[in-house]
């Protein structure tokens, strides 16, 4: 009874925290001014962007989801599947940097253009997401958190190598990874005031979700890392490396709710908890190319196959209604 009560009030204690966190960091910007942002290079990641979209209006979010995409990059169902939900678009060049990735790290080559909303000062506040998320509970507190001019925040990427890739560099160890360290504590590892500092083990934020004011001065600082072959060559995870050189000791790390990356379920299973997860992120292989879909072996797999059914069942509804309005 007594460890009972004692939960309950740690349970208290932790969500009267919860609570102040938000409202110290909370700040009045403009809604407009801030928006959540997405890359679409290609027509493929199509269903996941969609379905990200559906999920961010879901959970009610108050702030809108852009798509940046390249000129000329996708097909015209896909530019009217867009239109035709009402998600804004905006045309972007893709950043190059002096370094090609080949073979299974060629899916980085697109990553380095997820630096580029750090350069779009017509916003207050980017929330770049990357399109193999969705949220399963609403995360505007991350347009609204206080940054301090110069930082940006995000999750640690998880060192851990799971999947054991040979070609990882050799300090992809679960001792250096952020997540490990805090299986000792497990309660409070969801709670943004026990996040471990961004300096820690390899102080490698991840590139999925980063909460961004945009700088003209920092943006250029990532343009002349990108533009630096010597630097470039030595980078394992693109635009990561470029983040944690330019971001070095000042970018604040958020807990790993917001950043739920899938693999973590079975790789930080003490901390890991199915209703805590905020934004749940799949790397690597996506659930739509799950064969299975919602009868995936993955339990992470089939919240995104329920989503994306749901989906399409409230798609053809509205299709059905604006029939009989007409
Ligand atoms: C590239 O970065 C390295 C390491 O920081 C630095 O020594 C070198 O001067 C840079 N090169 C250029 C052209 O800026
Ligand atoms: C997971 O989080 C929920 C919601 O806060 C909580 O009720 C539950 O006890 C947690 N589960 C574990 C195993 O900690």
């Amino acid at each position: 009874m007594v460890s009972r009560s004692a939960a309950v009030l740690g349970m208290c204690l932790a969500a009267v925290v919860a609570f102040r966190w938000s409202a110290e960091m909370a700040e009045r910007r403009p809604v407009h001014k801030r928006v959540w942002m997405v890359q679409l290079s290609s027509d493929e990641y199509l269903p996941g962007v969609l379905t990200l979209d559906f999920s961010m209006k879901k959970v009610a979010s108050k702030y809108a989801l852009v798509v940046m995409h390249p000129r000329d990059a996708l097909s015209d169902a896909t530019m009217a599947a867009l239109r035709r939900r009402g998600i804004a678009t905006k045309a972007i060049t893709m950043l190059r940097a002096a370094k090609t990735y080949t073979g299974f790290d060629a899916r980085f080559n697109h990553a380095w253009t997820k630096l580029l909303p750090h350069g779009m000062t017509e916003y207050d506040r980017v929330v770049e997401l990357d399109a193999d998320m969705v949220a399963l509970q609403n995360a505007d507190e991350l347009m609204e958190m206080r940054l301090e001019p110069a930082t940006m925040a995000a999750t640690h990427a998880c060192v851990c190598n799971p999947k054991q890739l040979a070609h990882y560099p050799a300090d992809f160890r679960p001792e250096n990874c952020a997540y490990t360290a805090q299986h000792a504590r497990p309660a409070t590892a969801h709670l943004p005031e026990h996040a471990v500092p961004g300096r820690f083990g390899l102080a490698l934020p991840n590139g999925g979700l980063q909460v961004i004011d945009p700088d003209a001065g920092t943006f250029r600082r990532l343009l002349a890392v990108l533009a630096n072959a010597t630097l470039v060559a030595s980078f394992s995870h693109a635009e990561q490396n470029a983040l944690r050189l330019v971001f070095a000791g000042r970018w604040v790390a958020l807990p790993w709710v917001y950043n739920g990356l899938y693999t973590m379920r079975e790789a930080h299973q003490p901390i890991w908890n199915d209703s805590l997860v905020k934004i749940v992120h799949y790397i690597i292989e996506k659930p739509w190319d799950d064969a299975l879909q919602e009868h995936s072996h993955l339990e992470t797999y089939r919240w995104w196959w329920r989503l994306q059914k749901e989906r399409l069942r409230f798609e053809q509804n509205m299709a059905r209604v604006s029939d009989e309005v007409r």
